[in-house]
């Protein structure tokens, strides 16, 4: 049985099917990439496996488990997805930040601990350090820099400790330096044992760090391999690498 897997996905949006069967399982310590040209159905598969979209059709299982009731239950049960950090947060320093997610990760705790809390502190200061923001701790969320920023939400989902991980285009807007510390942080959690799944415009970053690579197009999950396997398929060489 997979630590988590995605079975028969179907999602269409006003009879246009942008999910069409798609099904696909992840281990722990195992990076998963799912690719594919624009519209091929990667962000709407990602928003079925987080919770955030109910499928047509087919269903999300954590070891052997149907998953239901929507992102939150999702992240209850160990699915962690990065967001982007509100106004609210952006007010706040790192620190306070991660703390306050570590609180809210807690929940069962909240009256009996604040975010002033010697523990939650130091907590906090272990998953900035983590990510290599501990440096930053005490800096405004809202000045650190686009790289640091996606380092800061990427703490703040690991305050849930997720056993899987979902990033959508994790190294979006970043520079070629970036994206390379990016996914090397990315594949050092995948090393602690979390699964992760992810979809990437950037094929350096895919042929690098994954180990796994499906393929979608239209929908349907047209091929899966190593990036050796992918890199010499001709199918995807001329729908998918032929079309970017
Ligand atoms: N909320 C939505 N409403 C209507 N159509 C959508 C919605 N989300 C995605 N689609 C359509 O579904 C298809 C797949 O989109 P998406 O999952 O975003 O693909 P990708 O992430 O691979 O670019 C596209 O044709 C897109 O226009
Ligand atoms: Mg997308």
């Amino acid at each position: 049985m997979s630590l988590f897997s995605a079975h028969s996905l179907y999602k269409s949006f006003g009879g246009i099917g942008a999910v069409q069967g798609v099904s696909l399982s992840v281990e722990p310590g195992e990076m998963l990439a799912l690719i594919g040209p624009n519209g091929a159905g990667k962000s709407t598969c990602f928003a079925m496996l987080g919770g955030q979209i109910e499928p047509d059709m087919g269903e999300v299982r954590l070891n052997g488990v149907a998953l239901h009731g929507g992102p939150v239950s999702f992240a209850h049960a160990g699915i962690g997805r990065s967001f982007q950090i509100s106004k609210t947060f952006a007010s706040m320093s790192v620190g306070e930040n991660v703390q306050t997610a570590l609180l809210a990760a807690q929940r069962q705790l909240w009256r009996l601990r604040s975010a002033a809390d010697a523990q939650v502190k130091a907590e906090a200061i272990c998953l900035l350090d983590r990510v290599g923001l501990a440096a930053l701790a005490d800096h405004d969320a809202a000045t650190l820099a686009y790289g640091d920023t996606k380092r800061l939400e990427l703490a703040i989902t690991l305050a849930a400790t997720p056993r899987v991980l979902l990033l959508d285009e994790p190294t979006a807007g970043m520079a070629q330096r970036e994206r390379r510390a990016a996914m090397e942080l990315v594949a050092s959690l995948a090393q602690d044992g979390i699964a992760v799944i992810f979809t990437e415009h950037d094929m350096q970053a895919v042929f690098s760090f994954a180990h796994r690579i499906l393929v979608m197009d239209r929908g349907i999950l047209m091929a899966e391999g190593t990036p050796a396997e992918i890199a010499a398929n001709p199918m995807v060489q001329n729908v998918y690498l032929g079309t970017v």
